[in-house]
């Protein structure tokens, strides 16, 4: 069994690759005009985070012995997709909140315009990124793999599920409707790391299956703790407010049941996730280790 230590040990050392990545990826401004729109987008993804999507991307070329590599830039690509959206889950029209990363969110510290502008070239950047030849991967697996991150933070996935969120604000919502707003807009990004990994490294149908289950029951835990997190911690420890969900009138699992409750409903996501690696080998202990991670993560 892996200690916690080397966990978070392997977690560092994604997160410096991911960042190395980053810094090579990101775009220099070519003209004073631009200037601004670099540096926010420098600022928020150069910010902090955990770099837990391109740390589950690296876990998953593990499953399948791949060497990471040829794939820095790509998983630099995810976090690029992940900070978009929490830059405009901040903005005024969706959460309004202030502090992300323990520091002023990219609206409050450059301004709205270029908050909006920031997420969208990190996104659209994304896409140029993971659309670069990569060494000894065949054309169509690529093409694969980014129609699949396409769908799965966009339409498919997480945009849909930002938005049912949005229009469901202040309503009670049944546990079942919260199971399926979190496969998304949290899931389904986990979904789009961990696929993406999978289908460069020419995985089946019944590998991507499975590997789709366990990511949308992984996003399941994660987003209940959020909850928690959201109402039992501290902005210092989160580096994010407290309280925003109740702010934003929003039922959560953990208003639905309880924190108690709710830390229970992720431990059995997180079972239930481990469950779907059942096929998958002694390469693919990293990637059981994430939902447990998840569930008693602090921050
Ligand atoms: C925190 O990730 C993020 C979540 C809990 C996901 C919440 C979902 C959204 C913000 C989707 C928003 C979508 C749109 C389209 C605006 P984390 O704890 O890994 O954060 P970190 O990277 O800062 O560590
Ligand atoms: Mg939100």
């Amino acid at each position: 069994m892996m200690e916690r230590r080397d966990f978070s040990e392997y977690l560092a050392q994604a997160a410096r690759e991911t960042e190395q990545a980053l810094d090579a990826i990101l775009p220099e401004p070519e003209a004073a005009a631009e200037r601004q729109l670099y540096q926010a987008m420098r600022y928020s993804v150069l910010a902090g985070g955990k770099r837990l999507r391109p740390a589950l991307f690296f876990a998953t070329l593990d499953a399948f012995s791949a060497p990471r590599a040829p794939f820095f830039h790509f998983a630099a690509a995810l976090e690029m997709i992940h900070t978009y959206s929490l830059i405009h889950d901040d903005l005024p029209a969706m959460d309004d909140d202030d502090l992300r990363r323990g520091q002023p969110t990219c609206h409050k510290a450059f301004d709205e315009a270029t908050a909006i502008l920031a997420g969208d070239a990190l996104l659209t950047h994304a896409f140029a990124v993971m659309a670069r030849p990569i060494l000894q991967v065949p054309a169509e697996r690529q093409l694969k793999a980014l129609g699949t991150v396409s769908w799965l933070a966009g339409v498919g996935g997480m945009v849909v599920g930002q938005a049912a969120e949005l229009a469901l604000s202040g309503q009670p919502l049944a546990r079942a409707m919260l199971d399926c707003i979190y496969a998304k807009k949290t899931g389904a990004l986990f979904s789009a790391a961990v696929s993406s990994a999978a289908i460069l490294c020419g995985a089946s149908d019944v590998q991507l299956h499975a590997l789709g289950c366990y990511a949308e029951k992984m996003g399941l835990a994660f987003q209940v703790i959020d909850d928690v997190l959201d109402m039992e911690s501290t902005a210092d420890v989160l580096g994010k407010p407290v309280g925003s969900d109740e702010k934003n009138s929003r039922y959560t699992y953990a208003s639905l049941l309880g924190c108690d409750a709710a830390r229970h409903a992720a431990q059995t996501a997180a079972e239930e996730a481990v469950g779907y690696l059942v096929d998958f080998d002694r390469r693919a202990d990293m990637l059981r280790q994430f939902p447990d991670f998840f569930v008693n993560r602090i921050s």
